[in-house]
């Protein structure tokens, strides 16, 4: 049996420089990766299947096509391997919410389907896979802090910031990313600073953040509430949101933050954990 986590990602900075012919955006992001997610066990069996646990798993149930069997369907097609399994997914990251949680669970099924076969990590052919199922798969699958370019598929890998306390948040809104592209008001503002991570992280933006606080104004509440506690470090949304994350220099100001946090909004998710 394979185990393979799925980490969560945040944008640390996510910047969108123009919108492209074929639909996408160019962006330039700064891809980190916490140490929890939702995880993704696959076994050998007699016929194929799919099942899932969790707490967020009543959330997936009517998509049966969702990015797992995806991912397995086409890592089948591109390997030529036709070998049953049961794929079980364990959902604990909400859906639709700025984190990677489809993405981070395609990766994860890629990366567990590639250990059964004894195919390498760094199999290209993996990468393609990863980069047709969607813009952060490619970052997931590598599960690295990294800068992407492109539609967030052209990966330099950077080191920083390991073990930094994080807390995430979403105040219980699925947010559509393509509606949230749709919205930003296409002006650059400019690319992503070079130098240490935290400096260019700091110095950074989301590009996202406006769009989506107008398709789901909550996230403004977010932001306030992440900011009115233990002075964090940097306070954020990630990706195209709902979800903000905020960094903090020691483990009990996060805990302090997520305490206050989750008495005031007992209806918020919360997370409480750690940048890898
Ligand atoms: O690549 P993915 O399927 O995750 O993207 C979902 C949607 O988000 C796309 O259909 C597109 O509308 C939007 N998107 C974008 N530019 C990116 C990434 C995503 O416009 N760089």
């Amino acid at each position: 049996m394979i185990v393979e986590q799925a980490p969560a990602k945040i944008n640390l900075a996510l910047h969108v420089r123009a919108r492209r012919a074929d639909g996408y955006h160019e962006i330039e992001t700064l891809f980190a990766f916490l140490r929890d997610g939702d995880m993704v066990t696959i076994e050998p069996s007699v016929k194929d299947g799919f099942q899932l646990s969790g707490p967020y798993a009543p959330d997936l149930v009517e998509q049966a096509d969702n990015l797992v069997t995806q991912a397995a369907e086409r890592f089948r097609d591109i390997f030529d391997l036709y070998q049953p399994v049961l794929i079980t997914l364990d959902k604990h990251l909400p859906v639709a919410s700025g984190i990677g949680g489809g993405s981070a669970d395609a990766a994860a099924t890629l990366r567990g389907l590639a250990r059964l076969n004894g195919i390498p990590a760094d199999d290209r052919r993996l990468f393609d896979c990863a980069e047709a199922l969607g813009s952060d798969v490619p970052a997931c699958l590598a599960g690295k802090t990294a800068m992407g370019r492109g539609r967030g598929e052209q990966l330099d890998y950077t080191d920083g910031l390991a073990g930094t306390p994080v807390l995430l948040v979403n105040p219980s809104a699925a947010v559509s990313t393509a509606a949230v592209f749709r919205a930003w008001d296409g002006v650059d503002r400019g690319s992503i600073a070079e130098g240490a991570l935290l400096d260019r992280a700091l110095t950074g933006r989301n590009d996202l953040e406006a769009p989506a606080r107008m398709i789901a104004p909550v996230i403004d509440n977010v932001l306030n509430a992440l900011r009115a506690h233990r002075d964090p470090i940097l306070v954020r949304m990630s990706g195209s949101g709902a979800t903000c994350f905020a960094l903090y220099s020691s483990e009990q100001d996060r805990h302090a933050a997520a305490r206050a946090i989750r008495a005031d909004k007992p209806a918020w998710w919360c997370l409480e954990s750690a940048l890898a």
